[in-house]
């Protein structure tokens, strides 16, 4: 049967795909740690209990009709307060649209910024954006970044693409890596953005920038937290800002998300999601907007959930250093952010078939659309236990040791 251009050629999305191959080995009784997925056990990492009950209560309240196609009145202006609290950032509810998670507000502004055959601008390795190319019919323009720029694409790497393109697409906290943009190298980019659009003339299409930052609240360390508008306040002209409950607060499952930017853009982004029905249940809506409502309690379980990560975050890191140390082909980032570690197996080969004949599933980076990066991939602590660690420091010892034995 022929189908659609687009059916016949779209992909799953391949991080998706490798977590449930996995899954379905360990349903069958193999024994793997399974470090794949961005997504948490939510027996280790529960929802905050105020959501928790507050969608309870809402569904026993009745609350099962429509919500409204720009999210609940209620949730906006919350949300509003939210953005302001941990951002410093003012955004009125007409300025905010609320879908059910982080991708359908993604699908939208792509296909409220662009057109067939437009140019995109987004990094390599990164979550998705080259489906979202695909699902657009845009015209991709993939910057490979590398350890050297700590897999974020500068100012100087985007700079020479930026002609004719709409859309360059940014995410800090960075999927796979966690690691983040810092003020200056966000500040150099908006400031490149506000100059090449005042180039523009008015019969051309300025180029937008969609800031995904669905890990914001999940910085650690000296690591610091930063976006277009903070630095360069002109950029709330052409800033389209993604982000969601599902990581921040380990509610992957709870499906809803918000974004927020200039009016006219989210306005056309709410006519898209209308049409795919996106929306966000009306149940989980009104609990948000309890939950929200009391921001030092939001502060109180991301201080605990920060802790928990961080805490499976050094431990992997300082026992991967102390095997490099050891003069094993290993090298690790220091972790920045979000649930994951940027890691690189120094070995030619097949590495994470040889990783999982060990019992260690991770993410290559090439299912995040990365060309160059062969042996780094993303290990994910979302479903780690802390007794996990040393079994699986080992499972890396024992690959690494073997490996280095054959060599010699
Ligand atoms: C960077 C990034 N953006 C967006 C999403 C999608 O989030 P949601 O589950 O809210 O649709 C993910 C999920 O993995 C992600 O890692």
């Amino acid at each position: 049967m022929k189908l659609s251009q687009l059916a016949e050629t779209m992909p799953a999305p391949a991080p998706l795909a490798i977590g449930n191959a996995i899954r379905e080995r360990i349903n069958k009784g193999e024994q793997i740690y399974n470090l794949t997925i961005g997504d948490f056990s939510p027996l280790l990492f529960p929802i905050p209990q105020l959501l928790e009950d507050a969608i309870i209560e809402a569904y026993q309240n009745k609350q099962t009709n429509y919500p409204a196609p720009e999210g609940n009145a209620d949730l906006r202006e919350q949300l509003s307060a939210f953005i302001r609290h941990f951002q410093n950032l003012y955004y009125t509810p007409a300025e905010i649209l609320v879908a059910s998670g982080g991708r359908p507000l993604i699908f939208a502004a792509y296909q409220t910024i662009v057109d067939r055959g437009d140019k995109v601008i987004y990094p390599v390795p990164s979550w998705n954006n080259h489906y979202y190319v695909q699902l657009s019919g845009a015209q991709g323009c993939a910057i490979e970044t590398s350890a050297d720029n700590n897999f974020m694409p500068t100012a100087e790497d985007i700079r020479p693409h930026l002609k004719d393109a709409v859309l360059l697409a940014l995410c800090s906290p960075q999927n796979p890596t966690g690691a983040c943009y810092t003020q200056e190298q966000m500040k150099a980019i908006s400031d490149m953005i506000v100059k090449e659009n005042s180039r523009r003339g008015d019969d051309e299409k300025k180029i937008y920038v969609l800031y995904d930052h669905i890990y914001n609240l999940l910085v650690q360390n000296s690591a610091k937290h930063t976006d277009p508008v903070s630095v360069c306040p002109a950029m709330k002209a052409y800033t389209i800002f993604t982000d969601a409950v599902s990581k921040n607060f380990a509610a992957t499952g709870v499906r809803v998300g918000w974004g927020y930017g200039p009016q006219e853009i989210i306005g056309k982004m709410k006519t898209v999601l209308s049409h795919v029905g996106a929306w966000a249940p009306m149940a989980e809506q009104k609990a948000l907007a309890v939950f929200f409502n009391d921001l030092s309690g939001v502060e109180e379980y991301l201080y605990n959930f920060k802790r928990k990560i961080a805490r499976r975050l050094e431990d992997i890191y300082t026992g991967l250093m102390a095997l490099k140390q050891e003069g094993l082909p290993v090298e690790v980032i220091a972790p920045q952010a979000s649930i994951y570690l940027t890691v690189k197996v120094d070995i030619p080969g097949d590495i994470f078939n040889e990783l999982l004949d060990e019992g260690i599933a991770v993410i290559p980076f090439s299912a995040f659309g990365a060309r160059k990066a062969d042996q780094w991939f993303r290990l994910s602590v979302g479903t780690c236990r802390l007794e996990d660690i040393a079994p699986i420091l080992q499972k890396f010892r024992k690959l690494l040791m073997r490996k280095v034995e054959m060599v010699h």
